[in-house]
């Protein structure tokens, strides 16, 4: 099974690639990429940017290593409530892809993460709403509140037993959904 895993974030120090990154270790026999919106930052979208140059060969780029996935890990973060700029942007120019829905169906398991006590519910909350609208199959969420204190970021996995229990659990039933099982 191939995994693409990337976080809604352009951070360097980005704590969803944390989390998304610990979640992507927790599948077995999987092969695991994990992408970074640093290699895939556009121009802003813009109307007359599309109309006048076409959609960039990056959002092109990315849908393309994207599909390559039988399953997609998403880590939002959360930026006054919603998206991220960064992967806002992304989105927006993926989903003008002529003949794609952004998303094309791939089993998604959608997580977020932030250092209060919603763990970016509001963002994952957002996208369970839209993703369907653009082709998003979202099989499974996981919010992980509080990073700071229920992610050790030296052992680089969830120190809360709790929330890694959860994780844990998800991960298993995503494993077994049928449509991953003979990946
Ligand atoms: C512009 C901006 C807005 C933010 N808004 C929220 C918010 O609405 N809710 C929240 O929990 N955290 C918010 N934060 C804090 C982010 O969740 C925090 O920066 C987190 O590290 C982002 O995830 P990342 O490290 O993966 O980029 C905001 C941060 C920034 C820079």
């Amino acid at each position: 099974m191939k995994i693409i895993a990337f976080a809604g974030s352009n951070s360097e120090v980005s704590i969803n690639r944390q989390l998304v990154a610990y979640a992507a270790s927790l599948f077995e026999n999987a092969e695991v990429e994990i992408l970074d919106l640093n290699d895939y930052e556009m121009p802003i979208y813009k109307h007359e940017r599309e109309l006048n140059d076409g959609v960039p060969q990056l959002a092109k780029d990315f849908a393309e290593k994207f599909d390559s996935a039988d399953l997609v890990l998403l880590s939002l973060a959360e930026h006054n409530g919603t998206y991220s700029t960064a992967f806002k942007n992304l989105f927006d120019w993926v989903s003008r892809i002529p003949g794609r829905s952004a998303w094309n169906e791939i089993p998604m398991f959608l997580m977020a993460t932030a250092s209060g006590p919603r763990g970016g519910q509001g963002v994952l909350e957002t996208a369970v709403a839209r993703f369907p609208w653009n082709g998003g199959n979202v099989v499974e969420t996981f919010t992980l509140p509080f990073f700071g204190d229920h992610f050790d970021s030296e052992k680089q996995k969830i120190s809360n037993a709790e929330k890694d229990a959860e994780l844990k659990e998800k991960v298993q039933k995503v494993s077994q959904l049928e449509v991953l099982l003979s990946k």
